[in-house]
């Protein structure tokens, strides 16, 4: 089991979170339908909906606890969907450290701390087309609402979790 720990984000991890997203290139271009901009890492710490206070966005780093290396990073908006939801918007992880069991490691701890801060249910948005995340959110426990959503040129299935 890697043992990893989530930590929260804020503009002096900057560079860090701008290396990060750009080794994960493979997956946000493919969500963005771009590259990745030189300034992605101060936009996904910045952007949210305009109904949301910044109170309720955090993003949280993934990092090994041996060596404290950054490889992902969750971004969640809190209250947006409803008063007791959380809402996963980015989950990625680094490519070569994709398939070992971090992503549900990072779930469980997600979950927990949902859990201890009165959330009851998570709920994301799967693309159309990518087949692996739709698997990965399908085997801890997600299932679609029937809501589908225009992103970009994408659409995606929002998936919900009681937790
Ligand atoms: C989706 C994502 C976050 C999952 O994280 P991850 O660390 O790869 O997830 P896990 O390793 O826990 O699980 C992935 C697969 O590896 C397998 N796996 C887990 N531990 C394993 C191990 N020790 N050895 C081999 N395979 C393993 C799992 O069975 C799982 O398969 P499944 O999801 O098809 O059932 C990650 O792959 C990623 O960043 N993908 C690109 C971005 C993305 O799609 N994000 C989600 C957007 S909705």
């Amino acid at each position: 089991m890697h043992v990893i720990k989530l930590e929260v984000m804020d503009e002096t991890n900057i560079p860090e979170l701008q290396d990060l997203l750009t080794i994960c290139s493979d997956y946000l271009t493919f969500q963005d339908g771009k590259p990745v901009e030189k300034d992605a890492a101060k936009d996904l710490l910045l952007t949210k909906p305009d109904a949301v206070s910044f109170d309720d966005k955090i993003v949280f780093g993934i990092y090994m606890s041996d060596n404290h290396s950054l490889i992902g990073v969750i971004d969640i908006i809190m209250r947006y969907a409803g008063p007791d939801i959380l809402s996963l918007g980015l989950l990625v992880i680094e490519p070569s450290c994709r398939g070992k069991g971090i992503g549900e490691n990072t779930h469980k701890l997600l979950e927990a701390w949902a859990g201890v801060n009165n959330f009851s249910r998570i709920r994301l948005g799967v693309l159309f087309d990518n087949d692996k995340g739709l698997s990965f959110w399908q085997r801890i426990g997600y299932k679609e609402t029937g809501e589908v959503k225009p992103y970009h040129s994408h659409t995606f299935r929002v998936m919900e979790k009681p937790i």
